[in-house]
């Protein structure tokens, strides 16, 4: 299967049924990518498909051909994430930090949609990844204080 993965183009030559979340961590060293729950329940493995955010304990290499794959490894490279990375920072919104890729990954499809969301719409956008640590509230300021001082980057 070919398909491109933060910006290059790479192939996988395992079977069609492997989870994209097993080959990203175990043959593309995407450690960012987290494994929660394998279930789709917990949004710690979430990346982004052709833009669009998935959990990648649900998708199957089989299903990627000729995608565009985006995990926080590529996504750190990018301004927008400088923009999260600062909020989350300024607001101690990371704690253990298991999470986050996938918070961040779920705040820019959310951001991508909408630029300037209400604290609701946060919530709502961010409510397919769960945090042990932090209440959500510091994650949810975070998001819209980088909605905020990142305008024009989304
Ligand atoms: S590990 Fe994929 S949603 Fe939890
Ligand atoms: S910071 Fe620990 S799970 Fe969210």
């Amino acid at each position: 299967m070919d398909f491109k993965l933060n910006g290059k183009n790479v192939s996988y030559e395992g079977k069609a049924s492997d989870r994209l979340l097993d080959v990203l961590r175990n043959d593309f060293d995407c450690k960012s990518v987290k494994c929660g729950c394998k279930e789709g329940e917990c949004g710690a493995c979430a990346v982004l498909i052709d833009g669009v955010l998935h959990n990648s304990c649900c998708v199957a290499m089989g299903s990627i051909e000729n995608a565009d794959v985006m995990t926080l490894e590529g996504y750190r490279e990018t301004e927008r994430f400088a923009a999260l990375s600062k909020a989350f920072g300024e607001l101690s919104a990371v704690q253990c930090g298991f999470c986050i890729p996938g918070m961040v990954l779920a705040s820019e499809a959310l951001l991508r949609e909408n630029p300037h969301p209400s604290e609701e719409e946060v919530r709502e956008g961010l409510s397919g990844n769960l945090c042990r640590c932090t209440g959500y509230n510091a994650i949810v300021n975070a998001v819209l204080n980088a909605a905020k001082e990142g305008d024009g980057l989304w």
